[in-house]
């Protein structure tokens, strides 16, 4: 039985920044409701024309995990990409980070578990080092949100909370049991799947038909629906229960964590866990103030930045969490 370790880290968001007060000229919103709402400030979005795509996204951060991994792109064994907002509606991301890395012929998959994506795709690359099956594996969460938001009234207690970026980790067989990606746990309940979804286009809401059944474009299954505050109380509960889970099942105790990223859906779910945890504010990463709520971004950026600003260090237990559509939630219990 092998373990796993994260060996390198790399995140990207596009340039263009995105204030809340940009978005009040689109929609009917403010600054002061979206940061008391949300502790949003400003979010990246793509710009069109600046070549950035969630998979070109993806590559960029990437990028800078393979070399901070020490390894050469030909040492990956396995892409587990993590996305709800892929280029294409097939094939998924995977193939073409294989492409645009210029990997000989490595399998990769797509991971469709949205605001818990990357937590699952890091949770598939540990399985498979554990095995023994492979050594090196990179796991990417990108989003390209701005592509598929309604920037109306209509939209805009969905669309002032997301923003796109990625993030990537390189995961590699540990020499050391003891040390790297201790568990991870996963959750879902799919009665809720449509408290937080977008419909279509997809099979059952294919675009001819979705125009015919909308000639005045007024029910519109093509940008996300969310039911902000069931979503807000389910987010809390499973939060803290699956971080006591992880923490149970390796003998540890809430002050044992020395870095909590939870995924950034909200300031304000952020802040509870960290109440309800008691928690102090360096043992909780947030910055969801720069870049809103990028899905399954947003765990491997928090991280990234975190580890640059020197808040993660050997030996550090770190915690992973997330919850989101599905709903699925899960966490990571790490020493690092
Ligand atoms: O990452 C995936 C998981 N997602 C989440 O965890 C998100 C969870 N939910 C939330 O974060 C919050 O529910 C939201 C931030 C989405 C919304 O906050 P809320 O406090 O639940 O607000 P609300 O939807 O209940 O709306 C309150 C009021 C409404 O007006 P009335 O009916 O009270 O007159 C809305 O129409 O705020 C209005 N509103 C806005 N006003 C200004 C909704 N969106 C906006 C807006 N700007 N952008």
């Amino acid at each position: 039985m092998y373990q796993s370790k994260i060996a390198g880290l790399g995140s990207y968001v596009p340039e263009n920044v995105v204030t809340n007060d940009d978005l009040s000229k689109l929609m009917d919103t403010n600054d002061a409701w979206i940061q008391e709402r949300t502790g949003i400030k400003e979010r990246r979005h793509i710009k069109k024309g600046d070549g950035n795509t969630t998979a070109v996204m993806g590559v960029k951060a990437a990028k800078i995990a393979i070399e901070r991994a020490k390894i050469s792109k030909d040492d990956i064994d396995l892409i587990v990409f993590a996305t709800l907002s892929p280029d294409l509606y097939f094939p998924g991301c995977g193939v073409q980070v294989q492409e645009m890395l210029d990997i000989n012929t490595c399998p990769a998959l797509d991971v469709r578990n949205q605001c818990s994506g990357f937590i699952y795709a890091l949770s598939v690359a540990d399985q498979f080092i554990k095995t023994g099956m492979y050594k090196n594996v990179l796991v990417i969460g990108s989003e390209n949100h701005s592509g598929g938001l309604d920037f109306t009234n209509r939209g805009r207690s969905v669309s002032v909370i997301f923003g796109d970026g990625a993030g990537a980790a390189v995961l590699t067989r540990s020499n050391h049991i003891g040390q790297g990606i201790l568990s991870t746990h996963l959750h879902s309940e799919g009665k809720h799947a449509m408290e937080l979804s977008l419909k279509g286009p997809s099979t059952l809401h294919w675009v001819p038909e979705i125009i015919a059944e909308n000639p005045q474009g007024d029910d519109i299954p093509y940008y996300p629906y969310m039911n902000g505050q069931f979503v807000f109380k389910n987010a809390i509960e499973r939060f803290s229960e699956v971080i006591h889970e992880g923490l149970k099942e390796n003998g540890l105790e809430v002050k044992d964590i020395n870095m909590l990223i939870p995924h950034q859906a909200n300031l304000r779910i952020s802040q509870f866990i960290q109440k309800k945890l008691k928690l102090s504010d360096d043992q909780v990463f947030n910055n969801i103030q720069k870049y809103g709520n990028t899905t399954a971004a947003s765990i491997p950026i928090a991280l990234t930045e975190a580890w640059e600003q020197g808040k993660i260090k050997d030996g550090d237990v770190v915690v992973l969490a997330a919850f989101g559509s599905g709903f699925t939630w899960g966490s990571a219990i790490i020493e690092w």
